[in-house]
C-alpha cells in the first residue's frame, strides 16, 4: 500500500465517538497523516483541532493533507507525553475530545529506509523521531539478559532466549545492520515462516517498542488528556497490540476511580481517581468489511471514555 493510501482505522466509529461539539477543540496527540483529524474538521465546521506526533515526516504530510483547513488547524512536533504542557502553550485550557490512535502509521511501515518493515532490507532504524538511539543500536549493545526481557516484555517472544543468544553470538563476528539480517537470524534461530506471520514479527515488534519506549508513556499520557477534557468531553484511544490496550484498559479504570492494584494488595497504592467515565466495557473492533479492506485495522482495539461532569 503505498503511504498516500494510509486508511485510518475506524474512523466513522472515532467520529462518532468523539462526537465533537459544532464548535470547540480536539487534540489528535498522534495526529500521524491526518486521517482521524481530517474527518473531524470535516464532520464540524466549526472545530478546531490541535494536532501532535513526534514524526516531521508524517507532520508534513498532514500539513499538506489538512491545508485546506486554514487556521482551524495548529500541528506541533511533540511527545504525547507532554500533552499538557503543548496544550497550554497553545491556549487550549479545556478540550472537547482528545484521540489517541498509537503505533506506526503506514508511511512509516512504507518507507524502507526507516526500517519499520522486515519486508523491505534497510537500516535497522525504527524511530518515529529522529533522535536518540535506534533499533540497531539497541540490537548493537544490549545484554544477552536484557535482550531476553526485551524480547518478552515488549514482543511476547516465548523463544526469546534463543533469539537473544543468536543476535549475541552473530553480532560478535559482525554488525547486524539491516532488517533483513536480523530476519535472516531470527529465521536461523527460530525457524523461518510457516504459516501467516512472519516468526521475525515478534522481534521487530519489541525492538520499535523499546526503541521509542513507547509504553512508558501511555498512562501518563492518558491521564494528562483526561485532565484536559472539559466536563461532557470525549476520549478514545485506538490500541494495536495487547501490550498498549491493558495499559490504556488499567489507566481507564484508574482514573473512572477505581483500584488497580494487584489482587491481594495490602492497601491500596494506585490513587484511583473518578475523572472518567468508561464508555466502552469491551473495546469497539473493526468489522469484517473494514479488515478485508485494510488487514492493518485487524488488531485495533478502541476504548471510549467521558470525563464526568
Ligand atoms: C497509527 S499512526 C496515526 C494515524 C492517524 N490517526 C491518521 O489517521 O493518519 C500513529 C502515529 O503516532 C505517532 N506517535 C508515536 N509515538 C508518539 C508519541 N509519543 N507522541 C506523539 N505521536 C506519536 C507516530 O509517529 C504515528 O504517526
Amino acid at each position: 500500500m503505498a503511504a498516500s493510501e494510509h486508511q485510518p482505522v475506524l474512523l466513522a466509529q472515532v467520529v462518532e465517538a468523539l462526537a465533537p461539539p459544532a464548535s470547540g477543540t480536539a487534540v489528535d496527540a498522534t495526529v500521524g497523516l491526518g486521517g482521524h483529524a481530517r474527518a473531524l474538521l470535516a464532520a464540524r465546521p466549526g472545530l478546531r483541532l490541535l494536532g501532535l506526533d513526534v514524526d516531521n515526516a508524517a507532520l508534513a504530510r498532514a500539513r499538506e493533507r489538512l491545508a485546506e483547513f486554514g487556521e482551524r488547524v495548529t500541528l506541533v512536533q511533540a511527545s504525547y507525553w507532554r500533552l499538557a504542557e503543548v496544550a497550554r502553550t497553545h491556549g487550549v485550557a479545556a478540550a472537547d475530545c482528545v484521540l489517541f490512535d498509537l503505533g506506526v502509521s503506514s508511511l512509516q511501515l512504507d518507507t524502507p529506509e526507516r526500517g519499520f518493515s522486515f519486508r523491505h532490507d534497510a537500516p535497522l532504524d525504527m524511530r518515529f523521531a529522529a533522535d536518540g538511539p535506534t533499533a540497531g543500536d539497541l540490537v548493537a549493545t544490549l545484554s544477552e539478559g536484557d535482550l531476553v526481557h526485551l524480547l518478552r516484555e515488549f514482543g511476547e517472544e516465548p523463544r526469546a532466549r534463543r533469539v537473544a543468544r543468536a543476535i549475541v553470538r552473530a553480532r560478535t563476528e559482525k554488525p547486524i545492520s539491516t532488517t533483513g539480517e536480523l530476519r535472516r537470524l531470527v529465521h536461523r534461530a527460530i525457524g523461518s515462516a510457516r504459516g501467516r506471520i512472519d516468526p521475525a514479527t515478534r522481534t521487530f515488534q519489541a525492538l520499535r517498542i523499546a526503541t521509542n519506549r513507547e509504553l512508558e508513556g501511555i498512562s501518563p499520557a492518558v491521564e494528562q488528556a483526561a485532565r484536559l477534557l472539559r466536563p461532557g468531553g470525549r476520549l478514545a484511544v485506538i490500541a494495536f497490540h495487547s501490550l498498549e490496550d491493558r495499559l490504556v484498559k488499567r489507566a481507564l479504570r484508574r482514573l473512572s476511580g477505581r483500584c488497580v492494584c494487584p489482587p491481594g494488595s495490602f492497601a491500596c497504592s494506585c490513587a484511583p481517581e473518578p475523572l472518567l467515565e468508561v464508555l466502552t466495557p469491551r473495546p469497539l473492533t473493526p468489522d469484517e468489511a473494514e479488515v478485508a479492506a485494510n488487514p492493518r485495522a485487524r488488531s485495533a482495539r478502541l476504548r471510549v471514555a467521558r470525563r464526568a461532569g
